[in-house]
């Protein structure tokens, strides 16, 4: 259960994820599962060169919270609520056909 929007639940293997992306410029990248957004704000934060963070959840209450914790990017973020299995269809909507990045990390919580 989240219960508060700063900190909802502790993002895992946080360094792990900055470091495997560190060398990388990062312009369109992929969120499998952004939860409630923290690995997200950790890379928007570490890579200001972002244009467009896709971020997928098929909770919604995780994704209401991502929405708070992601407004200070709010231009550059899209949330989408589904399945990442459904990736093809989300990359086609926004136009993308290649990303620069692309994670998935799997918890079995709701936030909703
Ligand atoms: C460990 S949490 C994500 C943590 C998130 N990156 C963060 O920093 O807050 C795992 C998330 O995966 C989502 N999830 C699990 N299976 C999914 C699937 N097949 N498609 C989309 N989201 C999924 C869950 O709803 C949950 O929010």
């Amino acid at each position: 259960m989240c219960s508060k929007v700063a900190s909802p639940h502790i993002s895992v293997m946080k360094q792990e994820c900055l470091q495997f992306f560190s060398e990388c410029h990062l312009t369109v990248f992929f969120e499998g599962t952004v939860g409630a957004g923290g690995h997200a704000k950790m890379l928007l934060e570490e890579h200001p060169e972002m244009e467009r963070y896709i971020g997928c959840d098929q909770d919604p209450g995780a994704l209401s919270i991502a929405k708070e914790v992601l407004k200070p990017w709010a231009k550059k973020v899209y949330l989408e609520q589904g399945n990442f299995a459904d990736l093809d269809r989300m990359l086609k909507k926004h136009k993308v056909k290649e990303v620069d990045g692309f994670f998935l990390i799997w918890g079995c919580h709701l936030c909703s």
